[in-house]
């Protein structure tokens, strides 16, 4: 079945690659991009199969704005990817810049809760809403060490939040999952990961269009099966 779909930081890396994959098997993606002109760019790679807008996710009016779009165009949204993310610092948590690490939570934490927010009244339109948030094994409880702590706790928190979301949305039938791409060749991951972006992007492919069956919400998810928090 054709899906709605909205990926947020979908003009690069993993992002794109989604957003690639899935306009190709024939769904409606929406790529937001916090910079217009390289989501256009990157729409035109795709050969205008998706609908690139202008969605920075620290944005409340660019949120609205896309908010408003989807259901005028679409009436629903099926599937949320939280993807957009940012690394800055590689400190531990002993001496990490403070200003960098409340700069990565507000893109990699509010930023998710902010567009998840927005969305979940489209979501409740779908008979299959799904949101999807791109967290990171460094984000995992059980490796919690070896530098860049805000990104790390950006994750972390991120995941604690898709618990939340699963357990306060499993009612209304919405899916909400955590993933890790694994290190994957990105602007993000540099060009020593082991990875490539197609790699990184097919779990989250998968978590979108398998059956609902074959998914359990309020979970961790690497390589299509559910890891550790
Ligand atoms: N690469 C890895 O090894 C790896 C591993 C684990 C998890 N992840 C996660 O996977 C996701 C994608 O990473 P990537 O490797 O593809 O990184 P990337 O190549 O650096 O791309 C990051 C994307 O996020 C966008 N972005 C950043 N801040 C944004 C904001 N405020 N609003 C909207 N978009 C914003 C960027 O837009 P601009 O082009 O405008 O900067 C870009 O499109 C991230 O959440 C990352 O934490 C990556």
């Amino acid at each position: 079945m054709v899906k709605v779909v909205l990926v947020t930081g979908g003009n690069r890396g993993i992002g794109l690659e989604i957003c690639r994959i899935l306009a190709a098997a024939g769904h409606k993606v929406i790529l937001g991009s916090r910079d217009l002109q390289k989501g256009q760019k990157a729409g035109d790679m795709l050969k205008g199969k998706v609908q690139a807008i202008h969605l920075d996710v620290i944005n409340a009016g660019h949120i609205q704005v896309v908010a408003s779009f989807i259901e005028k165009a679409y009436g629903k949204l099926d599937i949320l990817i939280n993807n957009a993310g940012i690394g800055i610092g590689s400190k531990g948590a002993p001496d990490a810049d403070l200003d960098d690490v409340k700069q990565i939570m507000e893109t990699n934490f509010y930023g998710a809760w902010y567009v998840s927010q927005a969305m979940i009244p489209l979501l409740r339109k779908s008979n299959d809403g799904r949101i999807i948030n791109m967290s990171s094994g460094m984000g995992a409880l059980n490796d919690l060490t070896g530098g860049y702590a805000g990104y790390r706790l950006s994750k972390t928190a991120l995941n604690g939040l898709t618990i939340l979301m699963a357990n306060e949305l499993n009612q209304e039938e919405i899916i909400v999952v955590a993933m890790s791409p694994g290190w994957v060749r990105t602007d993000m991951g540099g060009a020593g990961a082991p990875r490539t972006v197609e790699q990184g992007a097919e779990t989250a492919v998968w978590l979108a269009t398998a059956s609902r069956a074959d998914i359990e919400t309020g979970k961790f998810y690497r390589d299509r099966r559910i890891i550790l928090w």
